[in-house]
């Protein structure tokens, strides 16, 4: 088994034979999860803290599910927004949490970056649950797990990346993966929804939807982050699912078999049309939810791993 790592902080700083480990143990927790006994003793004694300061509902949940799963006992911290306030205050709470023994922290933030401060402060591993616009990789690896499923490949894909590109930390995280593993990324939106240098990123862009979908294998589509807007981004939501919205008349220029994916929470008539989204022909939305728990599971048990090996060389009893 190839993974190195003490946190799970981002895509970038992962090799493709980490990310090809993490999902191939993936496998096995997507078996146990489907059978009536869902239960291991990976993270058996082991303490999982989930802080988010941002509305979760698939993300959290897993991760708690996850935690379960595999015997940890497992603690929500409710961060209030009104609690919020950058630096001092986050590494106040890191401190105080680490004097409780965690072993894994997971966290999800608005700052790009505070799950980076965060493993500095705490001797324990930390998982980035989706931090600003940064990096969400726990998202592009069950995304991946779904590819490499339907697909039969992670690699040499055409993958569509549609939307609100710029304030999205899962497309960030997911062309980050799928370059690695050697795919074409296409980025699809209009300009203003485009990352500035988005020129260097080793992708195609496209602000023409047909065109950017012709000959698709993947097609993923993003909400639009309002929450990270300041200002209108687009003329109005309407004109939106016009230009940019997926429904099946734009989805017929991908490949016949181009399988559809959306990371949620969706808006039906904004970015995608709800029956094709419901299409089970298509859509692999529900899918991407089932791999969420088995990638998370995977995760943190190579983190534990690796924790309980560093204790058992500093000396510390395991
Ligand atoms: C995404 C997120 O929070 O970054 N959701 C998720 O984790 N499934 C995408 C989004 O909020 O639109």
């Amino acid at each position: 088994m190839s993974f190195g790592a003490t946190h799970l902080l981002g895509i970038e700083t992962l090799s493709p034979a980490e990310i090809v480990s993490l999902l191939d143990l993936s496998e096995s927790y997507v078996n146990l999860n489907r059978r009536d006994v869902k239960h291991s003793e990976a993270l058996a004694g082991l303490t999982q803290i989930n802080m988010f300061f941002e509305a979760s509902t698939r993300t959290q949940a897993s991760f708690e599910l996850a935690g379960k799963r595999l015997g940890a006992d497992v603690m929500n911290l409710t961060m209030q927004a009104s609690s919020i306030r950058k630096g001092e205050t986050l590494i106040d709470t890191a401190m105080t949490l680490n004097a409780m023994h965690p072993d894994l922290l997971v966290m999800r933030h608005p700052n790009s970056g505070a799950v980076n401060l965060l493993a500095e402060k705490v001797n324990c591993a930390v998982v980035n649950a989706g931090d600003g616009r940064h990096e969400h990789p726990t998202q592009a690896l069950l995304d991946a797990l779904t590819i490499r499923r339907a697909k039969g490949r992670l690699h040499r894909l055409r993958i569509a990346i549609c939307g609100d590109i710029a304030h999205s930390r899962v497309a960030r995280s997911n062309i980050l993966l799928l370059g690695k593993m050697e795919n074409r990324v296409r980025l699809i939106g209009p300009p203003t929804l485009m990352p500035s240098g988005v020129a260097d990123w080793g992708v195609e862009v496209f602000s023409d939807m047909r065109a950017g979908l012709e000959g698709a294998d993947v097609v993923m589509m993003l909400r639009l982050q309002k929450e990270r807007m300041d200002g209108a981004f687009i003329p109005s939501e309407r004109e939106y699912y016009h230009r940019f919205g997926l429904d099946a008349a734009k989805l017929a220029m991908a490949a016949p078999d181009a399988i559809v994916m959306h990371p949620g929470p969706m808006n039906r008539g904004v970015e995608i049309d709800g029956t094709l989204a419901d299409d089970i022909n298509r859509s692999v939305i529900q899918d991407q939810v089932e791999m969420g728990v088995a990638v998370r599971m995977a995760a943190m048990d190579l983190l534990a791993r690796n924790l309980r090996a560093a204790r058992q060389r500093d000396g510390v009893m395991v």
